[in-house]
């Protein structure tokens, strides 16, 4: 997917501090309201904004306030069992609210509708709809059907669902930021990974309806987009009568020629397909960020033959260094799991010495879960004791730490072109905002009319682990 674990930090530090979207949380015209929570990957925090839409037009409004619902939904993750224990938590505790307010529904989206629809709504008796990522379209009628107290379900995966002419409705945006999803599914089959089964297979969206949504968030003065994909590298879009293709680099491209004040994100990558094209097209406009996230795994070729990542080590690390060669200034980030199954401690060592080289400026770091229908759960036995997986996992996360920070030391010094989110999260006098490299900058607001979404070049005097802190010197 690669998506980005509950929560990135990046998009934790996007949603600190700012007001939320006033046009979607205080429409005073709706007679009803839903209310939404996302689990785990962006992708899911980008198809609730898609249910968002598919609901107002039914005449629900969002609200942040339980209280206020007829109608709660979970956007679910499947990703690991922790994922599924918090909502299942979450679950029983809307479940008791119910009590107080019969007419309530409750629904389950997401990831974990295919694979606990029997449990949730038949033992359990937790849920009133379950809802699967390609049948959101259907939840008008689901919902109908579980007003009458019918049990309403759609898990059916699609090979065509892309919601390509939904317009998503942004859900708690800061208006500067917003993502775009440009395809769905996964067609990778990693050993470890759920998501093949649970989003279905790989389909790519109408690059000319990319390229609208993108420019109405710029006529609307969001500054920044990120094209989002499980496996963006592989984005291939052919039109009805096959006389054009569009291939990720040729995509980047469109959207970057937008505006050139419109920034261009894009993730996640596999280090597979990811190609000499888009890393060209990336140095040819000042307007794509310069930050890859790159998910390795593992460092060591035979755990990554067992997950079937399709890579060496050595293919991997050539992949960094023609990054670098191409990009010189690139951030590049990771995914890595620690104690996959039969995983040595040499091949553990060799997954910290994968990280030292490619000097990772961030990773999302795991430790193996086990999860049911997967390749690695019929195939391989989890063999790795926790209390193995939970040390390799924190000496992965200690030199992860240790690289952050190299890598914010190097930072000193310079002077970036940043893009403002909002107020820091210490401070009000303080802004908030990311370098291309994606990297958080925080500055005093001093006594420049600035307002989110400037642009604005700063300076680095200071850093910690996780964020620069520095000084505005011109705007
Ligand atoms: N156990 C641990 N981590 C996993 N990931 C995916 N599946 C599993 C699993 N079964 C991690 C991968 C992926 C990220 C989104 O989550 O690193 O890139
Ligand atoms: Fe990512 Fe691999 Fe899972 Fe696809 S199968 S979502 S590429 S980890």
């Amino acid at each position: 997917m690669e998506t980005l674990d509950l929560q990135s930090k990046v998009h934790d530090e996007a949603r600190q501090g700012e007001a939320y979207a006033p046009f979607a949380f205080d429409e005073n015209q709706y007679k009803k309201h839903f209310y939404i929570e996302s689990y785990g990957c962006q992708m899911n925090f980008s198809d609730s904004e898609i249910v968002a839409s598919i609901l107002n037009e039914q005449g629900f409004g969002a609200t942040r306030n339980v209280e206020e619902a007829d109608l709660v939904l979970l956007n679910t993750c499947s990703i690991r069992e922790k994922a599924e224990q918090t909502v299942r938590k979450r679950l029983t505790e809307f479940r008791k609210a119910k009590d107080q307010k019969p007419g309530l529904l409750i629904g389950v989206l997401g990831c974990m509708a295919e694979r606990l629809k029997a449990k949730l709504l038949e033992e359990e008796k937790l849920v009133d709809l379950v809802v699967g990522p390609d049948a959101y379209r259907t939840l008008p009628g689901l919902i109908e059907e579980a007003e009458t107290g019918q049990k309403a379900v759609n898990v059916l995966l699609s090979r065509e669902e892309t919601y390509a002419d939904i317009s998503p409705v942004r859900l708690d945006s800061n208006g500067v930021t917003a993502f775009v999803s440009i395809m769905r599914g996964c067609n990778n089959m990693c050993s470890f990974c759920v998501v093949p089964f649970t989003r279905g297979r790989e389909r790519s969206r109408d690059a000319y309806s990319i390229v609208a949504e993108a420019s109405d968030l710029y006529n609307r003065g969001y500054k920044e987009v990120t094209l989002l994909g499980q496996n963006v590298d592989s984005y291939y879009w052919v039109n009805d009568n096959g006389s054009e293709t569009v291939t990720f680099a040729n995509l980047l491209e469109r959207v970057a020629l937008i505006s050139t004040d419109l920034r261009v994100r894009f993730s996640t990558s596999h280090p597979k397909d990811i190609t000499d094209e888009v890393l060209f097209t990336m140095a040819k406009y000042e307007n794509i960020c310069k930050y890859i996230h790159l998910p390795i795994q593992s460092g060591n070729t035979r755990v990554l033959q067992l997950m079937n990542r399709t890579y060496t080590r050595e293919w991997y690390l050539a992949k960094v260094d023609r990054i670098r060669e191409i990009l010189p200034d690139c951030g590049i980030s990771s995914d890595i799991i620690a104690g996959f199954c039969t995983e040595t401690e040499e091949e553990h060592q060799d997954t910290l010495s994968a990280m030292a080289y490619s000097k990772y400026d961030m990773s999302y770091m795991f430790f193996y879960s086990e999860r049911p229908g997967t390749l690695a759960e019929r195939r391989y036995t989890d063999d790795i004791p926790e209390e193995v997986k939970k040390r390799r996992l924190q000496e992965i996360v200690d030199l992860q730490g240790k690289l952050s920070k190299e890598s914010n030391q190097k930072d000193l010094g310079k002077t970036f072109k940043v893009l403002i989110e909002g107020n820091s999260k210490r401070s009000d006098d303080d802004w908030m905002g990311r370098n291309s490299q994606n990297k958080v900058i925080v500055f005093p607001k001093g006594n420049y009319n600035l307002k989110k979404g400037d642009y604005v070049q700063v300076k680095v005097n200071d850093c910690t682990q996780a964020t620069l802190i520095g000084e505005i010197i011109a705007i």
